[in-house]
């Protein structure tokens, strides 16, 4: 009943806002059994296996006019907070993208928790399992409630209707959202849509979170508190967390900080 009004409210939308990162057209998701307590413990003293592993990625826009990406070698191990840092036009959000599958590389390779990126299909199931993105505009659908904007990417999983209402509850009430879940997005603050969009990235337990900018278009203020938020996020939950980002004190937050100018790594 839930899942099939949530779609309904999606398919009124199909035209101006669902795009690729809020709703997910693959084959079900894994089991919500196998989620965080499988993964690797970060405190364990023992080294971490590689989450990413990219050589020589080159990519371009306009038939090779623009080089976003110029060669691009990078190793990322799994439960890593990694700060992305570079001026604009340096390819920080293409390189999120590619590690999304939202976008392919022309050239190298890319794997992702063990998923091959350069391969010629669909994508869209490791986009629900492993990724949840959080992008400078937090891309909420108007027509739906909170509540059910959390629940977007469980839609093509075979998580039952109440477990979906529950999951979409206790995130937003991590995030310290308990008392808006009813309400429509319009009605929130930028600093509480961005909230709402941490806890949909969150709902499939991602063991990555790409984060592009997402405080740009917040005040200081409301962006220090998610900051902070996705920091706590990184420490309870063991994910990745890849946070693009201009202000030094948060690179400093990092467990390590990647330049990018001119589309190479400085
Ligand atoms: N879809 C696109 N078509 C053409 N050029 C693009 C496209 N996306 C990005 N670019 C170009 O690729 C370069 C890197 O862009 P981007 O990854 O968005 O940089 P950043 O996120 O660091 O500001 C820029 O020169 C930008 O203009
Ligand atoms: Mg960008």
């Amino acid at each position: 009943m839930n899942k099939k009004t949530i779609k309904t409210k999606v398919a009124m939308n199909k035209e101006s806002v669902v795009n690729k990162e809020t709703v997910f057209e693959g084959k079900p998701n894994k089991e919500e059994t196998v989620n965080n307590k499988d993964k690797p413990n970060k405190e364990e003293n023992v080294p971490k296996e590689k989450i990413i592993s990219i050589k020589n990625l080159i990519k371009t826009y306009d038939q090779g006019g623009i080089v976003a990406l110029d060669g691009i070698d990078l190793e990322i191990r799994r439960g890593e907070f990694v700060s992305l840092m570079g001026p604009s036009g340096s390819g920080k959000s293409t390189l999120l993208n590619i590690l999304g599958a939202l976008d392919q590389a022309d050239e190298g390779s890319v794997n992702v928790a063990g998923f091959d990126l350069t391969e010629e299909r669909d994508f869209s199931s490791f986009r629900s399992q492993e990724i949840g993105f959080i992008f400078q505009l937090h891309n909420l659908i108007p027509n739906l409630t909170v509540s059910e904007n959390v629940q977007i990417p469980m839609l093509q999983t075979e998580t039952s209707d109440d477990e979906m209402v529950q999951r979409a509850t206790d995130l937003l009430k991590s995030v310290n959202l308990q008392n808006r879940l009813d309400q429509i997005p319009t009605k929130l603050s930028g600093g509480e849509r961005q909230r709402v969009a941490i806890a949909r990235a969150l709902v499939n337990h991602p063991s990555i979170i790409l984060a592009d900018e997402p405080t740009g278009a917040l005040d200081s203020k409301t962006g220090d508190i998610i900051l902070k938020l996705l920091r706590e996020i990184h420490r309870k939950e063991n994910v990745t967390l890849i946070l693009v980002t201009h202000e030094e004190y948060v690179a400093r937050m990092a467990d390590r900080t990647i330049n990018l100018l001119d589309g190479k790594i400085s």
